[in-house]
């Protein structure tokens, strides 16, 4: 898959790249943009502690909710260019403020943003585009939803319509459940976010993420990956934010990556265009293959995490050019990307107890890491006094190792895994069983 990389340089500054966000995604974008040699600093708000282990990287502590106090600092770094990772500044209207004060944003601004937060708007969206996707009710109370769920013949996804960190979905097995969920969701579980509920159909078969960076009109496709959402091996337990995942999906045949850009990706940015949304960012796909098709499961308009950790490890040195490009909406589309001929894989590393409550605080202890294309982005940690590496989130260390297969990929991230240690680690132990041939032997 390894091209030459045609991505010309336009002569802007690129010596100042400001990141938003604190976990692993975040981490491993700040270590793709910091190869490019133009690239001096890479700032982090807030980053955690290991965006300090990345070369050119510092971690600023500033409120971007004090905006006179955030704007001046960056004028101050000369910044050249912001990355916003995570959902919720972008739904903010973090993207449109800092466009309007004119420095060069990569994330879409909060009309674009509504594609993530809001379930009902993007189902509708996707009804406008025709394109394919399970079939849905949205409900405003609790007596709407009873109707459709004693009524339907078959089963129902449950979901919150606004941004719930991602718990807002359930899977229930019984209209009892599904009653309930929808019951919990309407009390206030997720706030205003859970104003209104939306009941889908439920829909089978393998998923996949597909992510296209976008200026506007034009668009990138990186590898495509798979995630692993749920907590347990054998994919059990409660949905997660992702326990792991593996770049690229070989399930994506060349075919089907066809039959998605021409009926998912291509229609999403035609009606992203008609709605007159100027969408200069990254758009999330994530997808099911089902019997009758690939269905867009939901939008992000962000990267995934883990996705973006084992994807950004196959891009090279020019992957800073492309988030310019759509900040700036000069992307042509034809942009050849480097992108390495190894296969990347990444395994999360939590704290007990997380998807739910989990403690925090514990030292991490790093033994002998093997690093010849393996790294370690820190999703969840800080520094106590004393400067120890200690745990600070439910997802604390994303492990992610490169190579020519995926056997020997996870061979690797789980062997530097019993080099990694702290009270309550946990961790699946199956991630890539899909693309592992020595899976069955190995257990
Ligand atoms: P979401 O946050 O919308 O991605 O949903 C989380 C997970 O719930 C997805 O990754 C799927 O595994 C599952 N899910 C969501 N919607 C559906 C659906 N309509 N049918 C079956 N599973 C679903
Ligand atoms: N890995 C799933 C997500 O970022 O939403």
């Amino acid at each position: 898959m390894s091209t030459n990389s045609t991505i010309s340089k336009n002569f802007t500054r690129l010596e100042n790249i400001l990141i938003i966000g604190n976990g692993g995604r975040e981490n491993s974008l700040a270590w793709i943009i910091q190869k490019n040699k133009l690239v001096k600093n890479v700032y982090l708000i807030p980053g955690n502690a290991g965006s300090e282990r990345i070369n050119k990287c510092q971690r600023i502590e500033i409120d971007i909710n004090n905006k006179n106090e955030f704007v001046e600092k960056m004028m101050l770094l000369k910044i050249d260019l912001v990355v916003i990772g995570p959902e919720i500044p972008l739904a903010n209207g973090l993207a449109d403020f800092l466009r309007g004060k004119n420095f060069k944003v990569f994330g879409p601004g909060k009309d674009g943003a509504k594609l993530e937060y809001s379930k009902s708007w993007a189902k509708e969206f996707m009804q406008d585009a025709n394109i394919p996707t399970a079939n849905f009710w949205t409900v405003n109370s609790l007596e709407e939803a009873k109707k459709i769920i004693n009524t339907s013949s078959i089963p129902l996804v449950v979901k919150a319509d606004g941004l719930a960190s991602g718990k807002g979905v359930f899977i229930p097995d019984s209209k009892d459940e599904c009653f309930r969920a929808t019951e919990s969701i309407f009390n206030g579980k997720f706030g205003k976010s859970g104003d209104v509920v939306v009941l889908e159909e439920k829909i089978q078969g393998p998923e996949v993420s597909v992510f296209a960076l976008c200026d506007g009109d034009n668009y990138v496709l990186l590898p495509t990956a798979q995630d692993h959402k749920r907590l347990n091996e054998k994919d059990t337990g409660p949905n997660t934010g992702g326990m792991g995942a593996y770049s690229p999906a070989p399930l994506i045949s060349k075919e089907m990556l066809k039959t998605i850009v021409k009926g998912i990706i291509e229609p999403t940015i035609n009606e992203l265009n008609k709605k007159n949304i100027d969408y200069r960012g990254v758009i999330y796909f994530g997808l099911m293959i089902t019997k009758s098709g690939p269905k867009v499961i939901e939008y992000n308009c962000r990267f995934g995490d883990p996705e973006c950790q084992t994807i950004m490890p196959l891009m090279d040195q020019n992957f800073v050019f492309l988030l310019e490009k759509c900040s700036m909406g000069n992307l042509t589309g034809d942009e050849k990307i480097d992108i390495s001929d190894k296969v990347s894989g990444c395994v999360i590393a939590t704290s007990k107890g997380y998807p739910n409550e989990y403690k925090t605080g514990f030292p991490i202890k790093i033994g002998n890491i093997d690093s010849s294309n393996c790294q370690i982005f820190d999703s969840g940690t800080c520094f106590n006094k004393r400067g120890d590496l200690l745990t600070n989130g439910g997802r604390v260390l994303s492990i992610v190792c490169q190579d020519e297969d995926f056997d020997k990929v996870f061979n690797k991230a789980y062997k530097n895994l019993k080099e990694i240690n702290f009270k309550g680690i946990y961790f699946r132990s199956d991630i890539g069983h899909q693309v592992r041939k020595n899976f069955a032997e190995e257990k």
